[in-house]
């Protein structure tokens, strides 16, 4: 039998209802509308073409979003100035780093730089601290837009064995920590995990975020496990998860697709933490 799709489009059309509301309150109340400042450095494709989704995602729900550019020789110092000036502006309420950033510039040099409470995806120590100690914090995005679908879904992560695969700060650590908030057994798997395979067969749930196409195949999934895909890679001009879909998707229970499925949620998160703060 084939996999019940998790199809994130549906869920953005209600959650940005949702969020309208929010979005229309919080401009009654303030006298002005939410505001989701954007930081991109240099014109990295990747990092502009997210900044366009995330803008029109703010266009739909009623929240400003303002993109704020830097060149992509500024150097570390000139950026943790500006950053720490945006998070300190009284007129936004999020700061987000868009990524990846120039080889020259490290990453927690800026991400520290932001207030706790404008670091609406999650990136920056204390939020990340929070998220791993259990407190409430911003998560990052992607790992948000996981559990949400899974809500939707009506599957529970308590008591469930969980196998997260790739451990990077934006994707596998954040998700596996929310996981584990949420009562799972949680397993970690990386490029050094020997035999992955005997590990993934044991999951109820994997959740995967590695960066290659078709790196989990149908033998790695037990039959009627649900597959969380946040790999993003191009394949012939196309976009592709991780997950081998044809073949996994008649193995798994429930799977999300690539495009479509936990993709158009992530601008979501982050116009949600703008609006209504940490999780
Ligand atoms: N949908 C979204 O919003 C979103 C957000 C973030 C990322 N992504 C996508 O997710 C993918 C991964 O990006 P990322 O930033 O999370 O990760 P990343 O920093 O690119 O690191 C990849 C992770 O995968 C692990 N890995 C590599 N080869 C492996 C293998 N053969 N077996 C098991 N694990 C392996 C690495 O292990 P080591 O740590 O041992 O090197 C590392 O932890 C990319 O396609 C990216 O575009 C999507």
């Amino acid at each position: 039998m084939d996999a019940a799709i998790l199809n994130g489009r549906e869920l953005m059309q209600r959650i940005e209802a949702d969020l309208r509301r929010e979005a229309e309150r919080f401009a009654t109340v303030r006298d002005r509308r939410a505001t989701l400042v954007l930081v991109a450095v240099g014109d990295d494709p990747t990092a502009l073409l997210y900044a366009e989704q995330v803008r029109r995602s703010c266009a739909r729900t009623g929240v400003e979003c303002q993109l704020q550019r830097f060149p992509g020789d500024i150097d570390e110092t000139a950026l943790r100035l500006r950053v720490a000036a945006l998070g300190a502006r009284s007129d936004a309420e999020g700061v987000v780093l868009l990524l990846p950033l120039p080889a020259h510039i490290r990453q927690r040099m800026v991400t520290e730089v932001l207030p706790p409470e404008k670091d609406v995806d999650g990136l920056g120590p204390r939020n990340a601290g929070h998220l791993m100690l259990g407190f409430p914090s911003f998560v990052p995005s992607t790992a948000a837009a996981a559990l949400e679908l899974l809500r939707d879904a009506g599957i529970a992560l308590q008591g469930q064995n969980a196998v997260v695969v790739g451990r990077s700060n934006v994707g596998g650590k954040p998700a596996a920590l929310l996981f584990l908030r949420e009562n799972a057994t949680v397993t970690f798997c990386h490029s050094r995990t020997p035999d992955l395979a005997s590990v993934t067969r044991q999951a109820d749930i994997i959740f995967t975020s590695v960066g290659r196409a078709h790196s989990l195949t149908a033998e790695m999934v037990r039959p009627g496990a649900v597959v969380l895909d946040a790999g993003m890679n191009a394949v012939d001009g196309h976009l592709v998860g991780d997950v081998d879909y044809e073949s996994v998707r008649a193995v798994a229970g429930a799977l999300t697709p690539v495009p479509g499925g936990l993709g158009p949620l992530t601008p979501l998160m982050l116009i949600r933490h703008t609006l209504l703060g940490p999780d």
